[in-house]
């Protein structure tokens, strides 16, 4: 049931806390709770970043998400949801700013960087599927994010040797942990000693990434970077044709949050897909029949639906800079206003049937509509979705030839927020043997 709009934006009447442990324990649950109560567009309130406006309404998401440049900022937004990205980084850019830094590392989600990984994209995802044990419950989201963390640092820093790999991963995993939730609009103590306390030691746990990346970029700048085609490459180039020397800081700091954006959300998106491909028989072998043949239309319709019905990031967010009308409610300059792609995608006017899990809605209408916004729209448009989208190809396909997955008895897993992504809970149980289907 839905609130008429009035003069002032229905608020969720909890305190802070509170809302931001439901928020956490069961997202996809409170969310649509909260928005049957209060609407398609409402307030909420937790400690890390005082009042936002949730927005669920397809309308509205569009509004905000295509609005005039000068109407809002993505980057000073992102600021405030997640300070742990680094401020030069183009995730928290702004204005020119942005669009020169998105127009020169843009080239390296797209053509020739992808044909690269195209070619070893399968070797990476056989090399890991050899890993998992056979005929007993495993979590496959630790194992997605290794195969996803090897493929994003190819294209992002042009690394190709797995030991290398691995040791930045685990220095990675390290700052990712429960302390860099100090570092998200998740954190649960505000602004105060705790968090800064909690926030100095994940600035410890970071130091160990920063040496890393510094040595990777150092080698690199010995070397000739004129035909390479990774981000690295990319801004090394522009380092020399400028004539400057970026600092180790801002370097790390973009590349930091190139790997981060590009790995937690992808290797959560096929969690997700590993959790509904042994729940949807159905889907399984349309899949492996449709693979079988060589067509790869259902896999990438089964892909959108799999983002349409748990979209990993649960935010795409915008700091008006001026008032704006949304919903029939006057929304005042200075708002933190959070799109909500789980909310647009449930409401069944952009999308019929939406608790129905059904990859086909995909099929005859391959460019999802106007409802579906798993990757947000506009100017600030993921920057990464064409390489997400191969990247799980990929990895899916190869899953497809290498184990074959048990129908799973187990309830659907909840979703848990991990930072701004939504991750299933029991982190993908589930049990495989070998070989795959299409083997
Ligand atoms: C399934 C995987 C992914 C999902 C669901 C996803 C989703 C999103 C969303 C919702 C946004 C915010 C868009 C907006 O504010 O309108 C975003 C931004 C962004 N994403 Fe992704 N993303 C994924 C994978 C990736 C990958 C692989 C990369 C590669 C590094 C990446 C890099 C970025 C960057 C750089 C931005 C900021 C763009 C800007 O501010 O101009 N993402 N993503």
């Amino acid at each position: 049931m839905e609130h008429a709009p009035a003069g002032e934006v229905p608020a969720i009447r909890l305190p802070a806390l509170i809302q931001d442990v439901l928020l956490w324990r069961d997202p996809v649950g409170q969310l649509r709770g909260w928005a049957d109560r209060y609407g398609a567009v409402f307030t909420g309130n937790l400690p890390a970043t005082g009042p936002l406006l949730f927005v669920g309404d397809p309308t509205a998401a569009r509004e905000v998400l295509f609005s005039d440049p000068q109407g809002s900022r993505a980057g000073a937004a992102t600021a405030r949801v997640l300070p742990l990205l680094g401020s030069a980084c183009v995730l928290r850019q702004d204005g020119n700013a942005h669009k020169d830094r998105r127009r020169l590392i843009g080239s390296a989600f797209h053509g020739e960087n992808l044909r690269r990984l195209r070619s070893i994209g399968a070797g990476i995802a056989d090399r890991e599927m050899a890993t998992w044990p056979v005929g007993k419950p495993v979590a496959l989201l630790p194992h997605m994010q290794k195969v996803v963390f090897a493929m994003i640092t190819f294209v992002v820093l042009g690394l190709t040797d797995p030991w290398q790999v691995e040791r930045l991963h685990k220095t990675v995993l390290k700052m990712t942990g429960p302390s860099a939730l100090s570092k998200t609009w998740m954190f649960p103590m505000g602004d105060g000693p705790v968090r800064s306390k909690v926030q100095r030691r994940a600035q410890r746990r970071q130091s160990a990434t920063d040496e890393l990346l510094t040595r990777v970029v150092g080698n690199r700048r010995s070397g000739d970077p004129s035909g390479d085609t990774d981000v690295l490459g990319l801004l090394l180039r522009q380092e020399r044709a400028l004539g400057i020397r970026t600092h180790d800081t801002e370097m790390n700091e973009e590349l930091l949050a190139l790997l981060l954006a590009g790995y937690e959300t992808t290797a959560a998106a096929l969690g997700w897909a590993i959790e509904r491909l042994t729940r949807e028989p159905l889907a399984l072998t349309q899949l492996t029949e449709s693979l079988r043949e060589g067509d790869s239309t259902y896999l990438r319709a089964f892909i959108r639906e799999v983002l349409r019905w748990r979209p990993p990031v649960v935010d795409a967010v915008r700091e008006l800079t001026q008032p704006m009308n949304l919903a029939g409610y006057r929304i005042p300059e200075g708002a933190l206003v959070v799109v909500v792609p789980l909310l647009v995608h449930s409401r069944d006017d952009a999308c019929p049937s939406p608790d129905a899990f059904q990859p086909n809605r995909f099929l005859d209408d391959p460019r999802p509509g106007k409802g579906w916004i798993a990757f947000g729209g506009g100017r600030r448009h993921c920057l990464g979705s064409e390489l997400a989208m191969l990247q799980m190809e990929i990895v899916i396909t190869q899953m497809m030839n290498g184990v074959t997955f048990s129908p799973s008895k187990l309830r659907p897993e909840q979703a848990r927020l991990l930072g701004t992504v939504m991750v299933p809970s029991r982190g993908s149980i589930a049990v495989i043997s070998r070989p795959g289907p299409l083997a």
